[in-house]
């Protein structure tokens, strides 16, 4: 598998140190191999040869935020862009992973179109593109067989799109309810542990969980845009930000979770979508909800089915490795044919 990488970042240098690690493993016991054949970032650089890039030297290079000292090796391209990459290389599948723009999904969003048109595969890190366009996105790749994954946008890698939408293909999902931003449940956390609201933020951006502009995951809005995701795969619904209730964990002061503590509760942003709405609050829970116990960057989501009832999943939120994951089990579904 040929790969074309957009944004290395956080995540793209968790999937780089995942292939690196695992390619042996990988091989050995499921048959899968994959090379980064190009990386194209903002500011970095790009890079692209048609037999494979090195790992080793990609992630030493971005080290020093540019990939000018990545070794030359003929033919190795320099000056050719995504959109370069995309029409004149020879790539299987694209991976966009470049930080998320949720006002106009772009330029992810040209890319993936491009890249559809330009028949191959994609996965998925943005959620911008997901969050909305997935209509278009969907109709394009299903019209030229094309696989159109996204399992990193909600709950990194924890298989929450797979959970939904293979897993448990058959039921009827009602409605989607739970933690869907790790930022906001680590700042929480850790304001309950006596932190501030503003040691807790750096630790979060420290610790790559945070998006490029944190003002995403503080005021709501990483999480609307997934409440928008899980309501287009798992409902086909049309709803845009506009349609729904978002506010963030900023109004929430260190007095208002030492009261909450007082009595037993605990703040928690929570995201909720069903087929004909959805939102994202800060709501007081009781520590008997499942909900509440839910700490750090965790996320957990709550499926509420026709034939299961309700099915509850808790696992990684963010992060580098949990997120880089993602892309990686991503493209072994592709690889399965699922
Ligand atoms: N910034 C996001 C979060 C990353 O904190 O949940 C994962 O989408």
């Amino acid at each position: 598998m040929k790969l074309i990488l957009i944004g290395f970042g956080v995540v793209g240098r968790g999937f780089a140190e995942i292939l690196l690690e695992k390619s042996d493993d990988l091989a050995a016991r499921h048959g899968f191999s994959a090379e980064i054949v190009g990386v194209a970032t903002a500011s970095k650089g790009n890079l692209y040869h048609p037999d494979g890039l090195d790992i080793a030297h990609l992630l030493r290079a971005a080290e020093t935020g540019s990939f000018a000292d990545y070794p030359e090796s003929e033919p190795l391209r320099r000056d050719w862009d995504a959109n370069d990459m995309i029409l004149r290389g020879s790539a299987d599948v694209l991976l966009e992973a470049s930080p998320t723009n949720l006002q106009t999904a772009q330029p992810a969003l040209a890319t993936c179109h491009l890249a559809l048109d330009q028949g191959l595969h994609i996965v998925l890190a943005n959620k911008g593109p997901v969050a909305l366009d997935y209509g278009r996105l969907r109709g394009k790749a299903d019209a030229k067989g094309l696989h159109l994954r996204y399992e990193a946008t909600v709950m990194a890698g924890t298989p929450t799109m797979q959970l939904a939408e293979e897993a448990l293909a058959g039921c009827a999902i009602r409605s989607a309810r739970g933690i869907l931003n790790g930022t906001s449940n680590y700042i929480l956390t850790q304001m309950e542990s006596g932190m501030t609201y503003a040691e807790a933020l750096a630790q979060a951006q420290a610790l790559g969980y945070a998006e490029t502009d944190p003002t995403a995951d503080v005021e709501g809005w990483d999480a609307a845009g997934k409440v928008l995701i899980l309501a287009k795969a798992l409902f086909g619904s049309s709803l845009t930000m506009h349609d729904l209730d978002v506010c963030g964990i900023t109004g929430i002061s260190a007095e208002d979770i030492g009261q909450a503590r007082q009595s037993s509760r605990r703040y928690k942003l929570i995201a909720e979508a069903t087929p004909v709405g959805g939102s994202v609050s800060p709501q007081l829970l009781p520590l008997s909800d499942p909900l509440a116990s839910v700490g750090g960057s965790a996320n957990a989501i709550t499926l509420d089915t026709d034939l299961l009832g309700e099915i509850t999943i808790i696992g990684a939120g963010a992060g580098k490795l949990e997120t880089g994951y993602a892309l990686l089990s991503d493209l072994m579904a592709i690889q399965r044919g699922t």
